[in-house]
């Protein structure tokens, strides 16, 4: 089973060409952040930020917006029950829907709009209650996208893929990744110490790095944005999926070579530099 590389990740960031705007790096909408998990959107939105989306914008609960944007003066803001939402849908190149959600009937709404306002060309990332509230409830999965990430730890894995842990093989694992977007193109990341990416094509791949530093909350937000700006940013495709797996860690390593505890802000802040010294 082929360990996701360096050389992989230096395949997919590549030098920027000098007559380049914003435009060209992808515009990313990032879906959650409730009035209690407001601190996940804006972790998430961070680190598609510094890995590179040329724009960030986050759909969220009011109640985040100035925290939002005293952290991040970069991001721009949309209140999730503001009725633009549905056409922002249908504009950006890529969704990360569900870092903060929460399991809300609002959340349930903004998963049916998001369904409903697909055009087909973006790239869907869903993680933490967004894959969640898809496993009671299936419909909600979207089905008009380029291509579904989803990236659950195993508990959530578990949850909606109905596979309980010690029976998460591979063969299985993939089995239900198929079975839950049925004409997608598909990605699973399976997170853990040994995280795993499976694709619809049958690939599997394993991520050599990362340390028990990463074990702590937000640590998965920071994930799903970097796999939200790398897709904005090199297209929504495998590989883009595996170098932001693989940088998250190699991050995370770095930070842990000095830190017992690695805070997810500290791998955000550190991207720019890890992606200049590859690229
Ligand atoms: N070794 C290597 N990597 C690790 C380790 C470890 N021992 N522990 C954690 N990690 C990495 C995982 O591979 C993954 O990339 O840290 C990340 C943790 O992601 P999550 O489990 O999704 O955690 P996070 O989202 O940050 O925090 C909990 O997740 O389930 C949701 O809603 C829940 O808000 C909660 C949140
Ligand atoms: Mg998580």
């Amino acid at each position: 089973m082929p360990e996701i590389s360096p050389e992989l990740l230096s395949s997919v960031i590549h030098p920027r060409q000098s007559d380049t705007h914003k435009g060209d790096y992808g515009r990313v909408l990032l879906i959650g952040g409730s009035d209690q998990y407001g601190g996940a959107i804006i972790m998430a939105a961070e680190a598609a930020i510094n890995s590179g989306s040329g724009l960030v914008c986050v759909a969220t609960h009011s109640i985040n917006l100035g925290a939002l944007h005293a952290r991040l003066p970069e991001a721009m803001f949309i209140d999730w029950r503001d009725r633009n939402l549905g056409a922002m849908i249908g504009q950006v190149d890529v969704i990360v829907c569900g870092p903060g959600l929460g399991q809300s009937d609002q959340a349930i709404k903004l998963l049916q709009l998001l369904k409903v306002n697909l055009t087909g060309e973006q790239t869907v990332i869903l993680d933490a209650s967004a894959l969640d509230l898809i496993a009671k409830n299936k419909e909600l999965m979207p089905t008009r996208s380029k291509l579904i990430i989803m990236t659950p730890h195993q508990m959530e894995w578990q949850r909606l893929s109905q596979l309980r842990i010690p029976f998460q093989t591979d063969s299985a694992n993939l089995a239900a990744l198929r079975a839950l977007v049925p004409g997608s193109k598909g990605v699973l990341v399976l997170k853990s110490n040994h995280t795993k990416v499976f694709d619809t094509d049958g690939n599997i791949y394993t991520n050599p790095l990362g340390n028990p530093g990463m074990a702590t909350g937000g640590t998965g937000d920071t994930l799903a944005g970097i796999i939200g700006g790398f897709c904005a940013q090199f297209g929504g495709k495998v590989n883009s999926v595996l170098a932001a797996v693989y940088i998250h860690s190699w991050a995370g390593d770095l930070i842990g070579q000095d830190h017992y505890v690695v805070r997810p802000t500290q791998i955000s802040a550190l991207l720019p530099r890890l992606m200049k010294k590859v690229a």
